[in-house]
């Protein structure tokens, strides 16, 4: 029998904390420069959170602005769905803490530990709740605080200058009436055998100890990232997980509006388009400006594209990120 329910977008909101850090300001505190940042990744600055403001509280500023874009209110979704790789702690979920801020009482919440390509794996899960009619409404949100979690010295920074702190929601909900917006085909991937390439390697369970003080000393409770080894396999497995989404919708390039790509380098995503031969014009990027926010890139642009007038209603749209684990993943959908 078809499934007749289908589920879409019906609203998006983001948040970055107000506190600015520049190329500049970095110069100021490590050995780094302006243009080293620029060249090799495009930011020029991005948002980072004062002390004690947390992933769930820069969650619950984004999921308000996509409620009220979808013109409902907390009460009515059904579950909440937090991607992030920044926790406000080991336990419980980020999620949970989320429900709560929103002035929920027993709604179901989980967190997807999927890192950058997080929102993706969550909008599939969204995408099965409703489909299966379980659920009507579900709030899905990438949130990020990074910065807490970074070495903002010397040593760090490789990684630190290119990650930003913020958060990206959006409402799914059962399409109704004529509206031809529809989320569609989804690709996931993920590949453990490279995760030491890109990781927070303590604390954790992994070893005897939770975390030592030498884990402290040596920086292994700060991310480790092997550049230009991930930034080869985020290449190739972008370029085959667009391909892939588009062969199961029977698309081609040039039947997809836009391309909202993975915020983790500018040249990353100048290398995908041309290896897929995408005009330029079709692929959005807002790195400049926030840097590398892991699971809210996608809606944080998301929300910014449609804002900005750049995707319409109706336009279609093909969503693709690669992060730790490794993992990737595709979305492909019409607004
Ligand atoms: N400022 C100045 N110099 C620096 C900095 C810095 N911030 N960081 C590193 N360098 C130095 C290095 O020490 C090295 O010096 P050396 O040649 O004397 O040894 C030199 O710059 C070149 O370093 P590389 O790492 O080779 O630089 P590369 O050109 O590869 O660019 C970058 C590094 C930007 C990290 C790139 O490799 C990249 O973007 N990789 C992929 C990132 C990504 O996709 N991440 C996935 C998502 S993140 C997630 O999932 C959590």
């Amino acid at each position: 029998m078809k499934n007749t329910r289908q589920a879409c977008i019906v609203g998006t909101g983001m948040f970055v904390p107000p506190k600015v850090v520049t190329n500049s300001d970095l110069e100021r505190i490590m050995d780094t420069s302006d243009d080293w940042i620029r060249q090799r990744s495009g930011i020029e600055k991005r948002h980072v959170v004062e002390n004690g403001v947390s992933t769930s509280d820069l969650a619950y500023e984004a999921s308000v602005r996509a409620l009220q874009d979808a013109n409902c209110s907390a009460r009515d979704i059904d579950l909440i769905i937090l991607a992030t790789l920044s926790p406000d702690h080991q336990f419980p979920g980020s999620s949970a803490l989320l429900q709560q801020k929103l002035g929920l009482e027993t709604t179901p919440s989980m967190d997807i530990r999927c890192q950058c390509s997080g929102f993706i794996y969550s909008l599939n899960v969204a995408k099965l709740f409703v489909e299966s009619g379980q659920y009507n409404k579900v709030l899905v949100v990438g949130a990020e605080a990074h910065s807490p979690i970074l070495d903002f010295t010397t040593r760090g920074r490789d990684v630190a200058v290119l990650f930003g702190d913020g958060a990206g929601a959006v409402i799914i909900s059962s399409n109704i009436g004529d509206s031809p917006s529809k989320i569609e085909s989804i690709a996931l991937h993920s590949q453990g055998q490279y995760a030491d390439r890109l990781w927070l390697e303590r604390p954790g369970t992994a070893r005897e100890k939770w975390i030592t003080a030498s884990d402290i000393e040596e920086g292994r409770c700060f991310p480790f990232m092997e550049g230009r080894y991930v930034f080869k396999h985020a290449v190739e497995r972008l370029r085959e997980v667009v391909l892939e989404v588009l062969e199961k919708d029977n698309l081609d390039i040039e039947h997809v509006d836009h391309f909202l790509f993975h915020q983790a380098n500018l040249r990353i995503n100048e290398k995908v388009a041309e290896l897929l031969k995408i005009p330029s014009q079709k692929v959005h990027s807002n790195i400049q400006k926030y840097g590398n926010c892991s699971a809210a890139s996608i809606p944080i642009l998301l929300h910014e594209s449609l804002k900005d007038g750049k995707i319409k209603k109706g336009d279609r749209v093909v969503a693709a990120a690669f992060g730790a684990g490794f993992t990737w993943a595709a979305a492909s959908f019409i607004y």
